[in-house]
C-alpha cells in the first residue's frame, strides 16, 4: 500500500488561525494562533479585528505547523481550506493563503465545510468514521443533527437550531452571570461545584406537539430568557444567587435537549454510531450525560478530545484527507468565501 499523501488545512472562520497537517488519519501538526485575548473586552468576535489577526498570524502558523510535522512546505501533497460558513473577512485570508500554496507549489486544492471538518477532526483520534452516522454538530454559530451516509460527499440535515446556537447561549448565559467570553469553558468550570437539580430550566422543543413538529430541531432562545429573567428577579428581591447552581442547571437544561435528540435520532434511524463535534462538544457534562445514554441505548459514541473540538487546522486537513483518500475532485481555484454555507456542501 502506498503511503497516505500529506494534507495541509488551514482555518480562518472565525477567531482561531489554525494550520493542520496530517498524513492519512494522523495527526502531524496543529497549530493555532487566537484572537480570542483581543475580542474578550467587547463580549464576543469583532469580525474586523479578525481578519487583521488572521493576516498576521496566517504565514507564522503554516511556518509553525511545518516545523512541528517535520516536514517542508514542498511535502504537502494537497491543501484543505474552510471555504465556510463563518464571517466572510476571516474566511478570506485563509482561501487566499491556500490558493497562493495551491498555486506555488502546484498541489490540488478542497475548499470544505467548516461544520463538516468538525465531525471529520474524529477520524485523527478514533479512526475511520463508521457511515451512516448521526452526527450532532454543536459550536458557537450552529447546533445541528445530521445523518451521514459519506462525510465527504454525502451528509444531510435532519434538524438545527431555531435560532441561538448551543455555543451562543452559553456565551450569552456566561455574560448574564458576569463570567468571561467566551462563556462555554467558564460555565462548564463553575457547573462543576453547583447543582444541576437546583432550578428546573425549559427544555426547548421537547414538549408532545413541539415534537411531532420539530423532532430534531433545538431552540435555546427560550432558555436564555428564562435564565436571565430568573437572574434579574433574585436581584430585584436582593437575594443571594448561588452562580454556580445556576450555571449547573442551564448547562443540564441545554445538555438534557441536546443529548436526548441526539440519542432518538439514532435510535430512529437504526444507526448504531454518534458523533458529536464543535465546540460544546468539549463540555464535560455534555461527554458525560451523552456517553451514560448512549450506552444505556447501546448507540457507540464518539466524541474528539476537547481540544480538537473547538476551531482548529488539524479538522480541516482531516476532512481534505478524507476527500483525497476518497478519490473526490478538488475544487475549482475560482471557488469565494461563503459566509452561510450549508451544511449539506462538503466541499466548494
Ligand atoms: O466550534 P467553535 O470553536 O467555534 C465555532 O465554530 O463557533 O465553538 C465555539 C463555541 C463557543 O460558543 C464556546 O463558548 C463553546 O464553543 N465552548 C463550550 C466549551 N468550550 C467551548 N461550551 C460549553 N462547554 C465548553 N467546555
Ligand atoms: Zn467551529
Amino acid at each position: 500500500m502506498p503511503e497516505p499523501l500529506i494534507v495541509m488545512g488551514i482555518e480562518s472562520s472565525c477567531d482561531e488561525t489554525g494550520v493542520g497537517i496530517v498524513r492519512g488519519h494522523t495527526l502531524l501538526a496543529d497549530a493555532i494562533a487566537s484572537s480570542v485575548d483581543q475580542h474578550a473586552r467587547w463580549g464576543g468576535v469583532v469580525p474586523e479585528v479578525a481578519s487583521r489577526a488572521h493576516l498576521e498570524s496566517m504565514v507564522p502558523t503554516i511556518n509553525r505547523a511545518c516545523a512541528d510535522a517535520g516536514i517542508k512546505l514542498k511535502d504537502v501533497d494537497a491543501i484543505a481550506v474552510t471555504g465556510g460558513p463563518g464571517l466572510v473577512g476571516a474566511l478570506l485570508v485563509g482561501v487566499a493563503a491556500a490558493k497562493a500554496l495551491s498555486v506555488a507549489l502546484d498541489k490540488p486544492l478542497y475548499g470544505v465545510n467548516h461544520l463538516a471538518s468538525h465531525v471529520a477532526v474524529d477520524t485523527l483520534e478514533h479512526g475511520p468514521l463508521p457511515e451512516p452516522a448521526i452526527a450532532m454538530l454543536v459550536s458557537g454559530g450552529h447546533s445541528s443533527l445530521l445523518h451521514v451516509p459519506d462525510l465527504a460527499t454525502d451528509v444531510h440535515q435532519l434538524g438545527a437550531t431555531m435560532d441561538d446556537a448551543a455555543g451562543e447561549a452559553f456565551d450569552k448565559i456566561a455574560r448574564v452571570l458576569g463570567l468571561g467570553f467566551p462563556g462555554g469553558p467558564q460555565i462548564d468550570r463553575i457547573a462543576r461545584d453547583g447543582d444541576p437539580l437546583a432550578i428546573d430550566f425549559p427544555r426547548g422543543l421537547t414538549s408532545k406537539p413541539d415534537l411531532e413538529k420539530h423532532r430534531y430541531d433545538f431552540s435555546f432562545s427560550g432558555l436564555k430568557t428564562t435564565v436571565a429573567r430568573w437572574v434579574e428577579a433574585q436581584q430585584r428581591a436582593g437575594s443571594h444567587i448561588n452562580v454556580a447552581d445556576v450555571a449547573a442547571s442551564f448547562q443540564e437544561a441545554v445538555v438534557d435537549v441536546l443529548t436526548r435528540k441526539a440519542i432518538d435520532a439514532c435510535v430512529t434511524h437504526g444507526v448504531e454510531h454518534l458523533v458529536i463535534g464543535g465546540g460544546v462538544a468539549a463540555n464535560s457534562r455534555l461527554r458525560y450525560v451523552a456517553e451514560e445514554r448512549a450506552t444505556k441505548a447501546g448507540i457507540k459514541l464518539r466524541v474528539p478530545r476537547p481540544g480538537l473540538c473547538t476551531d482548529n487546522g488539524a479538522m480541516v486537513a482531516a476532512l481534505g484527507s478524507i476527500m483525497v483518500s476518497r478519490g473526490v475532485a478538488p475544487s475549482n481555484i475560482d471557488f469565494g468565501a461563503d459566509s452561510s454555507l450549508p451544511i449539506e456542501s462538503v466541499r466548494l
